[in-house]
């Protein structure tokens, strides 16, 4: 891609939060110590052939024995806040049930170091580790999961309540649900296409009833990171019209209608779901102090064509089944990562400012809780690149109205890129997975300088 961008980026307000994010699977390791229990991505990596590069996150990066020494990457960064997760299987081993207190003594010890440090905790209770007893019994797929999920953020508001102002509940059911549940990339490995639907809904009710847990608890600072990403059309034609419409509401109508407007966006989907699903809204609705947006990349969609080219564009790098009534497109005319996704970041203009149009007042204030790419190497022009661009586009969005309060970069350091393993590198800090030396890159050096700069303003 192109060189670092030379000029100071445009000044964002006095209190906007700075963060990174990364979360447990990803990061932690040390999955047999202090009572853990098995989780999905346990069962799933250990099942062959699942992941590229034939990989498992048993140590990962070992955040889990070294998070002092991220801690202090942390701070040297003068990042203001941090977003990690909350391993669920290490607060509740079977998922119900009882609380393992070695596990939640982790997160106490990582939080405290955190405010040491002068970084603000934002903990995700949910970033895809469904404890495998649970995903046993369904998972997802049974209403139970939901009821069980609240009660461990119950015991996580408990112990860490005292110290926590921001907490997000769930990361990407959208995922989830259709990596997950629906074309078995991800764990826990099920096809079910559009049986997979009513994982969607318990998700969102386990996000309802989180809320009022921590709502119980006295939190406020509560949101949710959804991912979302503007669904371009491949054509005017009918049939391209419909089919990028159907995308659209798969991926970002159905995970933020509900949370944000009380429904489902549409009634043959409404019709799939475990219903009666009325008195759920209601729970899933509560009001949000802010609302979380992962954001990477458009999406360029058009009705099933055999001979259409599709490409790295497909979703997250996956090519979809043709079964599916619609099919993603390459996008040509921008760089790509080396993961293949486009670089768009006018795209993250566009949705924010379609999220605030067709939102209005129920759209609580956004953060942008993820936004990254994946490069290789040390010297990450690229994703110096990236970053500035992406800030930029963010920053006129909120120029246009868009009231955002926040952004985090994905991802702290490198880490096990779920189904692709460790190929992709999406870290401001590098990790020599032989030694597991940290070694900040010059992404990680910019994005210090330019947090300085905006202290200076
Ligand atoms: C979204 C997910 O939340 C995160 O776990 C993943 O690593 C990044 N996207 C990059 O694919």
């Amino acid at each position: 891609m192109s060189s670092p961008a030379p000029s100071p980026l445009p000044r964002f307000p006095r209190d906007f939060l700075w963060g990174v994010s990364t979360s447990a699977a990803q990061i932690e390791g040390a999955v047999d110590e202090d009572g853990r229990g098995r989780s999905a991505w346990d069962a799933f990596t250990a099942r062959t052939g699942r992941i590229k590069d034939g990989s498992d996150a048993r140590t990962a990066t070992d955040h889990y024995h070294r998070y002092r020494e991220d801690v202090a990457l942390l701070k040297d960064l003068g990042i203001g806040a941090y977003r990690f997760s909350v391993a669920w299987p290490r607060v509740v081993p079977d998922g119900s049930g009882a609380v393992n207190g070695a596990g939640l003594d982790f997160y106490d010890r990582l939080v405290d170091a955190l405010l040491a440090a002068g970084v603000a905790p934002v903990p995700t209770l949910f970033h895809w580790d469904t404890p495998q007893t649970l995903e046993e019994g369904g998972g997802w797929l049974v209403r139970e999961t939901a009821e069980h999920f609240a009660a461990y953020a119950d015991a996580v508001a408990a112990r860490l309540g005292d110290r926590v102002e921001h907490w997000i509940t769930l990361n990407e059911p959208a995922e989830l649900t259709l990596l997950g549940y629906g074309l078995g990339q991800h764990a826990p490995g099920r096809r079910l296409l559009f049986d997979a639907l009513p994982a969607a809904h318990h998700q969102l009710l386990g996000h309802g009833l989180a809320v009022q847990a921590l709502r119980a608890r006295g939190a406020a600072g509560i949101g949710i990171a959804n991912s979302h990403g503007p669904t371009w059309t491949a054509s005017p034609s009918t049939a391209d019209t419909e089919a990028a419409d159907f995308y659209d509401l798969l991926l970002n109508r159905l995970f933020a209608d509900p949370v944000l407007l009380g429904r489902y966006p549409d009634e043959g989907i409404a019709a799939m779901l475990p219903g009666p699903v009325a008195d759920d809204l209601k729970i899933i609705s509560q009001p949000l102090d802010w609302y979380g947006i992962n954001y990477y990349q458009p999406t360029l969609v058009g009705a099933p064509d055999p001979d259409a080219a599709a490409g790295p564009s497909d979703f997250a790098g996956i090519a979809l089944p043709p079964e599916l009534p619609f099919s993603p497109r390459e996008i040509e005319g921008f760089p790509r990562t080396d993961f293949g996704w486009p670089v768009v970041p006018q795209a993250l203009t566009e949705l924010l400012l379609s999220f605030r149009d067709r939102y209005g007042a129920a759209l609580p204030p956004v953060m942008i809780t993820e936004n990254g790419c994946s490069y290789e190497g040390i010297e990450d022009t690229d994703r110096i690149a990236f970053l500035d661009g992406h800030l930029r586009a963010l920053h006129d969005a909120m120029a246009a109205g868009a009231d955002v309060r926040g952004y985090f970069v994905w991802s702290l350091m490198d880490n096990f890129e779920w189904a692709e393993g460790y190929a992709r590198r999406f870290g401001l800090v590098h990790i020599d997975y032989a030694t597991l030396a940290r070694t900040p890159k010059a992404s990680y050096r910019w994005l210090r300088n330019a947090l300085r700069d905006q202290a200076r303003g």
